[in-house]
């Protein structure tokens, strides 16, 4: 038994598929559904013992504590968070509480749990901390990629809180001994990612004849993994990363946005054409640049290879194949997760409804 926070967003919702597709270790869901979290992405286990869904908090250390003393999990991975640097900009609050706040609440419930095991379960208990390479801030165009040792600079709200939850997840390593490994990952992309995040905004806006905006110049740079890749990694570090360590994850695939939505563009462009015969980067719209916008992310995901034996199977041309036929085969749950909140969001964040 392992409990999951989180487990119904964008990446959880894929651990959770793919991991009870490899194993039969059931899964404790705990997720607070806020707009992120939908519990359409976990249909497919309707009716599947081997995963319980909890509606809570990880901020209410008391259910944490109850469900941690009834069931007895052997690790929990932690992916519950705020996650959208336009939010915390928005509005940093949220970002404070859940990343922070409720980092710390689970923290101390895990502690108090882990304390009462024997000694082999204690020795065998795993808290794997998920977090982003946005905590080491940005990079200019000729610099090395982030290895493990690179200074945390966070530039955002988002990236400080998530900074912030990292030096959490250490201090009860390094003071209490709790079994943590922490993992830091560059940007992902692939199936259930809400449609706030740059690649699925950009292929629904495109296939809604809305226009795809582009921050600033578009000549950001992320490195992109496909998120099956990030969850195989994940299952790795559990199963044989050494607490305490900290583990970048990426793709090797470093790509400026205004190449990403062209990528987006092309492909539409083969798989379902616009009716009157344009392309689609026609709708590409240059809008003004997200405050401390960072230039530049790049991962050095060497580690990870050499100790584990883990590389992305996925490049991104293959990567993001599936995801824009992904895409097209799910137009439902588009539609369903783009009203109300969504909605709401996009008319506070791009101004009115185009
Ligand atoms: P997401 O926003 O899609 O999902 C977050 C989930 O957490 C949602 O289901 C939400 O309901 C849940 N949640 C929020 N507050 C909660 C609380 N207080 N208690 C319980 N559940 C709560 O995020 P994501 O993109 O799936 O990211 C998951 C994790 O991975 C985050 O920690 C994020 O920082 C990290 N990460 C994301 C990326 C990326 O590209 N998306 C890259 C690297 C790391
Ligand atoms: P995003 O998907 O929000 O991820 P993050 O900010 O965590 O990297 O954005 C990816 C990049 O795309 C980032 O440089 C901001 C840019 N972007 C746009 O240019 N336009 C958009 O509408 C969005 C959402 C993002």
């Amino acid at each position: 038994m392992i409990l999951v926070t989180g487990g119904a967003g964008f990446i959880g919702s894929n651990f959770v598929l793919d991991w009870l597709a490899a194993f039969d270790d059931p899964i404790i869901n705990l997720d607070a559904l806020t707009y992120a979290g939908n519990l359409e992405n976990l249909a497919a286990l309707d009716g599947d013992p081997r995963h319980v869904f909890i509606h809570g908090s990880i901020g209410d250390f008391e259910r944490v504590a109850a469900l941690l003393a009834t069931h007895q999990p052997r690790a929990i991975v932690h992916f519950a968070a705020e996650s959208h640097v336009d939010r915390s900009i928005h509005g940093p609050e949220d970002f404070i509480q859940t990343n922070i706040v409720g980092t710390f609440r689970l923290l101390e419930a895990a502690r108090a749990y882990w304390n009462g095991l024997d000694e082999a379960r204690k020795a065998a208990f795993r808290f794997l901390h998920v977090s982003t390479d946005e905590v080491y801030g940005s990079l200019l165009p000729g610099d090395a990629a982030f290895t493990e040792a690179h200074r945390y600079e966070p530039n955002s709200p988002y990236s400080a809180s998530k900074a912030a939850s990292d030096h959490l997840a250490r201090a009860y390593h390094h003071t209490y001994g709790l079994p943590v490994l922490t993992t830091n990952c560059s940007n992902n992309y692939g199936p259930w990612q809400f449609p706030e995040k740059l690649i699925p905004l950009v292929i629904h806006n495109a296939l809604a004849g809305k226009p795809l905006p582009i921050y600033g110049d578009g000549q950001q740079i992320r490195d992109w993994l496909y998120v099956a890749d990030h969850c195989r990694a994940i299952r790795r570090v559990i199963e044989a990363g050494k607490p305490g360590e900290t583990y970048n994850i990426g793709g090797w695939n470093e790509k400026t946005n205004l190449d990403v939505v062209k990528t987006l563009c092309a492909m539409l462009d083969e798989l379902q054409p616009r009716t009157d015969g344009q392309a689609y980067t026609t709708q590409i719209t240059f809008v003004t640049d997200r405050p401390g916008h960072d230039r530049r992310y790049a991962i050095d995901a060497s580690k990870l290879e050499r100790q584990l034996g883990w590389k992305p199977a996925e490049t991104f041309e293959t990567g993001i194949e599936k995801t824009v036929r992904w895409y097209l085969d799910h137009q439902a749950w588009v539609n369903n997760v783009t009203s109300g909140a969504y909605r709401e969001w996009v008319g506070k964040h791009y101004g009115a409804p185009a």
